[in-house]
């Protein structure tokens, strides 16, 4: 069967996790506690389907307010396919980029007082999950650092190819973290060409509204009255 994660068709079979699905399908959920119920990284919103998922674990009762229940927040980590149907899921990161690029400014206010309400109520029952687990021996303390410690790496690069995706004009700049100022002199080479209509880049850097790159400066002449 296929369901839809942030609108990708993803292939899916019964008895698969949601986190899962993401993974064979290089669809963008986050997992920083490897699959553990502790990061909520892997929090999706059910569009549609609900029915078809399973119901959830005492983990997401712990983690998850009724409000956000309500709106069709699930764990992809604790969700399993039950039945074949109409699925269509949203990741957290997706559903607020979507709110932010939509300019929803009281879509992006309920967003944050459901995620504050959250907060508030579920941090008790969300400790008290995680230490309960870690006495009945079902959750290793050492082995989650350690998954935590390699989602990381994983969940950054998730991170940031979702933050370029949202916001292209910044690739530059993310590149230079990930990988060099060359970069970051193309994108102001680019942003001084946008602004400019094509007329000024930087030297030696492209310009889209320019064919080629442009020739040094070679001299520059600074005369004062
Ligand atoms: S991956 Fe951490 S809670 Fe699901």
């Amino acid at each position: 069967m296929i369901i839809y994660i942030n609108d990708r068709p993803c292939e899916a079979q019964v008895g698969d996790l949601l986190l899962g699905t993401a993974k064979n399908n290089k669809a963008h959920i986050g997992y920083i506690c490897g699959g553990n119920g502790i990061c909520q990284s892997c929090f999706v919103y059910v569009r549609e389907g609900a029915e078809c998922l399973s119901q959830p674990s005492d983990e997401e009762k712990a983690f998850i307010s009724d409000k956000l229940f309500q709106e069709g927040g699930r764990l992809a980590c604790q969700t399993v396919i039950v039945k074949e149907g109409s699925i269509r899921v949203l990741s957290r990161a997706e559903h607020l980029r979507r709110i932010v690029l939509g300019l929803n400014v009281p879509g992006f206010i309920t967003y944050a007082q459901t995620i504050g309400y959250n907060v508030v109520n579920k941090l008790p029952s969300g400790a008290t999950n995680l230490v309960s687990r870690a006495r009945a021996g079902r959750l290793n303390p050492v082995d989650s650092l350690a998954k935590i410690a390699s989602g990381i790496g994983p969940a950054s690069l998730l991170a940031v190819n979702t933050f370029v995706e949202t916001f292209s004009f910044m690739q530059g700049p993310v590149s230079m973290v990930t990988g060099g100022a060359k970069s970051v002199l193309d994108t102001a080479s680019g942003v001084l060409c946008s602004v400019t209509g094509g007329k000024l880049q930087l030297p030696g850097l492209c310009c889209q509204k320019n064919d080629g790159p442009a020739a040094s400066i070679e001299r520059v002449t600074i005369t004062s009255k």
